[in-house]
């Protein structure tokens, strides 16, 4: 379960080290593009596995990590700036097959003989891709629209190659080597604003790098159900659901592993959305029969939430709240009958997590704070186990879909750890809650009416602690209002409020008003993030 910061305890999680290399990966190395991440999904998506590297990588690191292919992604950078990102030279020299994107492109030209130019024209944007040819074109038409995203070109490719593609602007889109296996693209596959994009990368991938499509949900499973056995050996452990796909994705792995080994505890606090503690107990404790401890603290915590209605003292009090209730059942279960003591504790730590804490340096875990919440003080120091550390959002799902998950499950929009107290602005009480949790469940089911659950990041009510005048009957109310709030976003990073059908948004708010009692007026929040956050609080 996920926090924010400022609710946490101080946890000290044991160092874990980086998993032992993949078979054989596509290392990609990061130059600072805001696209490196998604190349790495690219590749995954053709199931090849694919790992973000810092652009430092020597090449002697590179032989060790023994990769199938590599490829340089993007940067802002104009590779004659001061400070500019270059890679080891020696990189080129490896006959690892090495596809160059963007920056990457213009880095390959630039050290191996070819020239680039700085140019005043930028090219941005969809742009017509002539002539195109050779290995990473095979199949595919000469021309096609591709995305370009620069301003420096390639004049003259490296020494040896030859040009496989032009623009209007830029001479040499494209250029390879196949004798010493380097290739270069100017646009970026790896977006979808190119719609050939995904085959080009896949001529790379299968085509010249001979990389088997091998990354599937179930050699996942196998992988890491074989790594958690040896991690875990007949070890005792425990794991926080929270109602999200992480966790229950993360559980059921080493439930798989271990069986019986595993504890799952849910701290109910009384926050979630309808039904969604019947369905983790359900889940968990009837389908998959995993060993499950459900706890009933919905009391607890509304009585530590009496009073507060300031955002961050809610979340430090829920957090410390949800640490104290997880740690008086982990001791629990730890001394419970002849059972031997708990030794490992697990945790959804997601490979973008990962990334942003610098884990791609190859350096032990730092895992980002707030998802230390579910780890323990120090004086339950646990090992963690962590089986999501190799896996982006998206692959979690598809491995909760492989292991029987429900859809439901599966495909749960995000929710925050705190739940519905942070979408009641003010101070939270049983009567608010209620009100919140149905309005929500109204948005919930029309919108998956609509058949736009999965199109948006997240959809959901709030409620703020106000009241303004209505009229319903002949009588005068004075009431609630609900805000809808809907975006669209790729990484929350960023997010734009959601034009909903306007017939959508009249249904929604006809059934809130007529079926909900102390809800008088919705209105619709069309904010986009920033300067917005997505939650209220
Ligand atoms: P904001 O509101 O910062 O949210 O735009 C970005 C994403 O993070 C989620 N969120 C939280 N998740 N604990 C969580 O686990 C929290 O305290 C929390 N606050 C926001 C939010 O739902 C959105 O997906």
């Amino acid at each position: 379960m996920n926090f924010n910061q400022q609710s946490m305890a101080t946890v000290h999680p044991l160092p874990v080290p980086e998993p032992p290399p993949e078979e054989r990966p596509v290392l990609v190395l990061d130059l600072g593009g805001q696209y490196a991440q998604l190349i790495a999904r690219r590749v995954r998506d053709a199931r090849v596995y694919s790992e973000l590297v810092p652009h430092t990588l020597t090449a002697a690191e590179a032989r060790r990590r023994n990769p199938v292919a590599i490829i340089l992604s993007g940067g802002p950078a104009s590779v004659y700036a001061e400070g500019a990102p270059r890679v080891d030279e020696e990189l080129f020299s490896l006959g690892i097959p090495t596809l160059g994107i963007c920056y990457g492109a213009q880095l390959m030209a630039l050290e191996l003989g070819g020239e680039v130019a700085r140019t005043d024209a930028s090219e941005f944007g969809k742009t017509e891709l002539e002539d195109g040819a050779g290995a990473l074109f095979a199949g595919l038409p000469p021309q096609q629209t591709v995305w370009m995203s620069h301003r420096d070109t390639v004049v003259a490719p490296p020494v040896g190659a030859t040009v496989t593609g032009r623009s209007a602007s830029t001479p040499v889109a494209a250029f390879e080597d196949p004798a010493r296996r380097l290739y270069g693209v100017q646009f970026h596959p790896e977006v979808v604003h190119t719609p050939y994009g995904q085959d080009v990368l896949k001529n790379f991938l299968y085509g010249i790098a001979d990389a088997p499509p091998a990354w599937t949900p179930a050699a996942v499973i196998e992988e890491q159900v074989g790594r958690i056995r040896v991690q875990v050996g007949s070890e005792r452990v425990i794991c926080g659901l929270s109602g999200g796909v992480d966790s229950a994705v993360a559980a059921l792995l080493v439930y798989k592993a271990v069986g019986d080994q595993l504890t799952c505890v849910f701290v109910d606090h009384g926050f979630m959305r309808s039904n969604e503690a019947e369905q983790v107990a359900e889940t968990f404790g009837g389908h998959f029969q995993v060993p499950l401890v459900h706890v009933q603290a919905q009391d607890r915590f509304l009585a530590r939430l009496e009073g507060v209605a300031e955002p961050e003292e809610k979340r430090h009090r829920i957090g410390e709240e949800f640490i104290r209730v997880f740690e008086e059942e982990a001791r629990k279960l730890s001394r419970s009958g002849q059972q031997r003591e708990i030794r490992f504790l697990v945790q959804g730590t997601l490979y973008s997590d990962v990334i942003e804490s610098g884990g791609t340096e190859g350096v032990a875990a730092k895992i980002k704070s707030h998802h230390n919440v579910g780890g323990l003080p120090d004086d339950m120091a646990m090992d963690l186990v962590e089986p999501l550390r190799l896996l982006f959002k998206d692959e979690v799902r598809r491995v909760g879909e492989e292991l029987g998950m429900p859809e439901r499950m599966v495909w749960r929009q995000p929710f925050p750890g705190p739940g519905l107290a942070i979408r009641i602005i003010g101070e939270v009480t049983r009567e608010r809650l209620d009100i919140l949790r149905a309005a929500d469940t109204v948005l919930q089911e029309e919108v998956r009416r609509a058949g736009l659950y999965r199109d948006l990041w997240q959809s959901f009510a709030v409620l703020p602690a106000i009241k303004s005048v209505g009229v319903q009957g002949d009588e005068r109310t004075y009431a609630y209002p609900i805000v809808i709030r809907a975006v669209t976003s790729e990484d929350a990073m960023t997010a734009d409020w959601a034009r909903l059908p306007y017939d959508l948004l009249e249904t929604i708010s006809s059934r809130i008003i007529n079926e909900i009692p102390g809800v008088n007026r919705v209105a619709l929040d069309i904010s986009s993030k920033p300067p917005s956050t997505i939650e209220w609080e």
